[in-house]
């Protein structure tokens, strides 16, 4: 039997690309698949809590009893996060937001014109370190990384500045790991500097272990 130890949660989980727009039949985007983050929203939902799923474009149906919210844009997926913010207990990025996109979008499809091609890219909002700033004490805030090099450095650099209370690392250039697969292989840092390394496994034991995590920090804030 499932434990019912998330119920009367409000969880916010975000899973899914981004697709950022150049005109209207082309956009950039990222390998991300959403089965991460749709994971995370099946788990909660399975053990008790209310689950909004804002999702970027992906293949998967949304897990029963979960709201689902569709987003293309990371300006979209910004907004729709803000607007369920302040109702959640608990946040959980999963989402791989684009970090630029196009300056300009053409309103007609881009012609081919001459060898080269330069394209001007500017800043997205980073949604994460919004929240980060948002957070209330009662608030729980899960952040991602997906790193090529320097691991540990980068995720704990990320856990502090982006105020998060658990940020979990997947090392993407290990197969087996990261965008798109069934399976994971990631490292949870804590802010209490408890770093758990798991073995591959499929991303509904991984968020199984996320969700573990997040409830024994309930629990010892409760008793606290
Ligand atoms: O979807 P899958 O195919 O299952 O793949 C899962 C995954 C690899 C996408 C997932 O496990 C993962 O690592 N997600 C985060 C990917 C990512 O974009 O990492 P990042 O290091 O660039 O971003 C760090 C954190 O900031 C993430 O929580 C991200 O959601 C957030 N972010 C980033 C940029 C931005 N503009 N706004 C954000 O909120």
């Amino acid at each position: 039997l499932t434990p019912q130890d998330l119920a009367g949660l409000d969880v916010l989980v975000t899973a899914g690309p981004t697709r950022e727009p150049l005109d209207p039949v082309r956009y950039l985007s990222n390998r991300s698949s959403g089965k991460m983050g749709y994971a995370l929203a099946r788990v909660a939902a399975l053990r008790g809590a209310r689950v909004t799923l804002v999702t970027g474009p992906t293949s998967l149906i949304p897990p029963p009893g979960v709201e689902a919210i569709r987003v293309e844009t990371a300006r979209e997926m910004y907004d729709a996060v803000l607007q369920h913010f302040e109702q959640a207990d608990l946040v959980i990025k999963a989402a791989a937001v684009a970090d630029y996109r196009p300056q300009d979008v053409s309103s007609q499809k881009i012609k081919k014109q001459g060898q080269d091609m330069q394209l001007q890219l500017t800043r997205n909002p980073d949604v994460l370190a919004e929240l980060g700033r948002r957070k209330k004490d009662h608030q729980l805030l899960v952040g991602f990384a997906a790193e090529t090099n320097d691991l540990e450095q980068n995720a704990l650099a990320k856990l502090t500045r982006k105020n998060l209370d658990l940020l979990v690392a997947n090392d993407v250039t290990i197969p087996g790991a990261g965008f798109d697969y069934d399976t994971n292989v990631v490292r949870i840092f804590g802010r209490d500097g408890e770093v758990e390394s798991l073995p591959l496994m499929d991303k509904n034991r991984v968020a199984q272990k996320i969700l573990d995590r997040v409830a024994k920090l309930l629990t010892t804030r409760r008793g606290a």
